[in-house]
């Protein structure tokens, strides 16, 4: 049985996500890329976009909770899974048993993996400056490194780090890169993953470094991008809903919850089915929708499961609603919510159907 039934959903373009996924490769070739799907490949959809990256030929990828690298599990026996975030010591057996790939964030983990009486994948993590997960002294990195590869239970894929800055600040990014790439150099022996950008740096950077493996490509394989010197991409996600219901309103008569507005003349309201429960939030109150390739304006407050559209008489109940996508695109309903695109894909919710282009 189908188990969406409204006609609202969320086209994702597969075709477009792997050609982001190659321009990234060509692009730091012969490096490779591990895309990031966490957080539901960023609302995408995590096993539609594995199943169809892995049909490519991608064999590794990265996810942020160790239930996220669990679910992929259950469905794909052989990929190589990194979680980046922090996982707990008592987890470290099922880590194990699943033959995930775990990231050291500090001493206390360091610890742990080096006691474990099991095999563990590791990559170490370096805080360059973002002070949130990694080990921040590059003498005790440097040490690490060969504590954790003469152990024989311990595998070390990697290592790397995670950059706060990368266009916007020369100087700070600079003392990051410095700081790995001489730590990296002291290193006698050199995990096969060494890895730094993610999608600001790819397209920017990353041709500069000559000391990293592999990069990781989160927000760009889903064709967007905070960093204006990114190439151009293949967009991914487009929101759709259709027209509902159509009211002509008269004057004296308002829409909505508390009825904010009010036209003063006959106007003609169309109804959709898609509110903040979908992710579509209410700070996109008087944001605006395509139909028929032209923009009309949303009037009254957002509802949990429906919002209202000021249209003409040319609109008809059950034409095509384009949320985002085309004219309207996910970066201009970013701006909208004060945001950046990633909120604004990451939050779709589950409640909508994927419908996907392959
Ligand atoms: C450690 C780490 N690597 C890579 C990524 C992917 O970043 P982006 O989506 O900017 O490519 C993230 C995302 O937050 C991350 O936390």
């Amino acid at each position: 049985m189908k188990n969406s039934f409204r006609k609202t959903w969320l086209e994702i373009n597969l075709v477009n996500l792997y050609k982001n996924y190659e321009l990234a490769l060509k692009t730091v070739a012969p490096k490779k890329v591990i895309p990031v799907v966490k957080a539901n490949a960023y609302g995408h959809g995590v096993l539609a976009v594995m199943e169809y990256l892995i049909s490519r030929g991608v064999d590794v990828c990265a996810v942020s909770l160790l239930e996220e690298a669990l679910h992929l599990r259950k469905h794909f026996k052989d990929l190589k899974i990194i979680i980046l975030g922090a996982v707990l010591k008592e987890d470290l057996a099922v880590i194990s048993k699943y033959n995930l790939d775990m990231t050291i964030n500090d001493e206390e983990m360091l610890k742990a993996v080096l006691k474990f009486d099991r095999p563990l994948n590791c990559h170490l993590k370096v805080d360059t400056g973002m002070a949130r997960y990694g080990i921040i002294e590059s003498d005790r990195i440097i040490k690490a490194t060969t504590e954790l590869t003469k152990n024989p239970l311990i595998d070390l894929v990697g290592i790397y780090t995670h950059l706060a800055i990368v266009d916007e600040n020369e100087s700070y990014l600079d003392k990051q890169l410095k700081k790995m790439e001489k730590i990296v150099a002291s290193l006698k022996e050199k995990p096969p993953y060494i890895h730094i950008s993610s999608s600001s740096a790819i397209f920017t950077k990353e041709k500069a470094l000559d000391y990293t493996t592999h990069v990781r490509l989160g927000i760009s394989l889903y064709g967007l991008s905070i960093n204006p010197k990114t190439p151009p991409l293949y967009p991914v996600m487009k929101l759709f809903t259709t027209v509902t219901q159509i009211r002509l309103l008269k004057p004296g008569d308002c829409v909505g919850y508390g009825a904010d507005y009010c036209p003063v003349k006959p106007e003609f309201i169309a109804v959709l089915q898609i509110g903040y429960g979908d992710g579509f939030l209410r700070r996109n109150k008087n944001s605006f929708v395509e139909i028929n390739n032209k923009r009309y304006q949303l009037v009254g407050k957002i509802c949990m499961d429906a919002c209202f559209v000021l249209v003409d008489e040319t609109i008809k109940t059950g034409d095509i609603v384009t949320v985002f996508g085309n004219l309207i695109t996910v970066d201009e309903v970013a701006d909208y919510n004060e945001t950046i695109n990633y909120e604004i894909v990451t939050t779709m919710s589950l409640r909508i159907e994927r419908r996907y282009l392959k």
